[in-house]
């Protein structure tokens, strides 16, 4: 039996980082929000469902201009977001149900392709827990709190972590768990991978990553997005 996939679009952030009085993820790009984006190319994909987590004032302008009039059938639930990412994409999880594998994924990153979200599937049936990266092209500094370097790390293994990461549910669910349990002091988690890598059971797989499958983050990404639509003609 072809076990169930499930994306959760993550959409309940507040975008302080880019100053605006509409949050990020509703900002116009091209006449369409920004969550446009991504819900396309999910609703475009292999997976069974959509689990959007949004804020409850924000559940009815999803619903009725983005999800009614683009015609998306795949969104089965919408749910309340938590105050941090991570209890956002717990809430998603708390209601994926009976479910083989999930994808998480940023709606501040509205240039995910279908290939990369097939390849993320494919990997993650074969290795349990998929990260999509990409290398830095930078040099990445180690630098401590008096802002001195403390190390340069070899280029090479340097990559830049972006969504949708996929997981097998089980896997997810129980490293979660084991967090909640038992957090390690100190560590914050600012993905999904994170929780694997310290409290899963498995390796976490790296595929390529997109250079173009940006996170819409301060206003200086706003001409960058664009410049990708303009490119991509979406
Ligand atoms: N997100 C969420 N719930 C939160 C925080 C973030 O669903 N409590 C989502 C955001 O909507 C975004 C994604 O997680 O799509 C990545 O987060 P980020 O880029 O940091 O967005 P924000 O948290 O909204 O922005 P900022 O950190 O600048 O406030
Ligand atoms: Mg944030």
């Amino acid at each position: 039996m072809q076990e169930k996939v499930i994306a959760i679009l993550l959409a309940a952030g507040r975008g302080s980082r880019m100053n605006s009085t509409v949050k990020k993820q509703f900002m116009e790009l091209k006449d369409k929000p920004l969550l446009y984006y991504s819900l396309k190319a999910f609703e475009e994909s292999s997976v069974d469902e959509v689990i959007l987590v949004t804020d409850p004032e924000d559940m009815e302008f999803c619903q009725k201009n983005i999800i009614e009039p683009n015609a998306i059938t795949k969104v089965t639930k919408m749910v309340q977001g938590g105050n941090e990412r991570f209890r956002s994409v717990l809430e998603g999880l708390k209601v994926c149900g009976n479910c083989g594998y999930v994808l998480i994924h940023d709606s501040a990153r509205p240039f995910v392709s279908k290939e990369l979200i097939e390849e993320v599937i494919t990997e993650v049936k074969k290795h349990r827990a998929v990260l999509p990266a990409v290398p830095t092209k930078d040099t990445v500094k180690v630098v401590n709190v008096r802002g001195e370097v403390e190390d340069t790390p070899a280029r090479t293994s340097i990559y830049l972590a972006q969504t949708p990461q996929a997981f097998a549910m089980e896997e997810i669910m129980r490293a979660n768990a084991k967090m909640m349990a038992k957090p390690i002091p100190g560590l914050k988690v600012t993905d999904d991978a994170m929780i694997v890598e310290h409290y899963g059971s498995c390796k976490v797989h790296v595929v390529m990553g997109d250079y173009d499958n940006i996170k819409v983050t301060t206003p200086s990404d706003v001409p960058l997005a664009m410049s990708i639509l303009e490119r991509r003609k979406f």
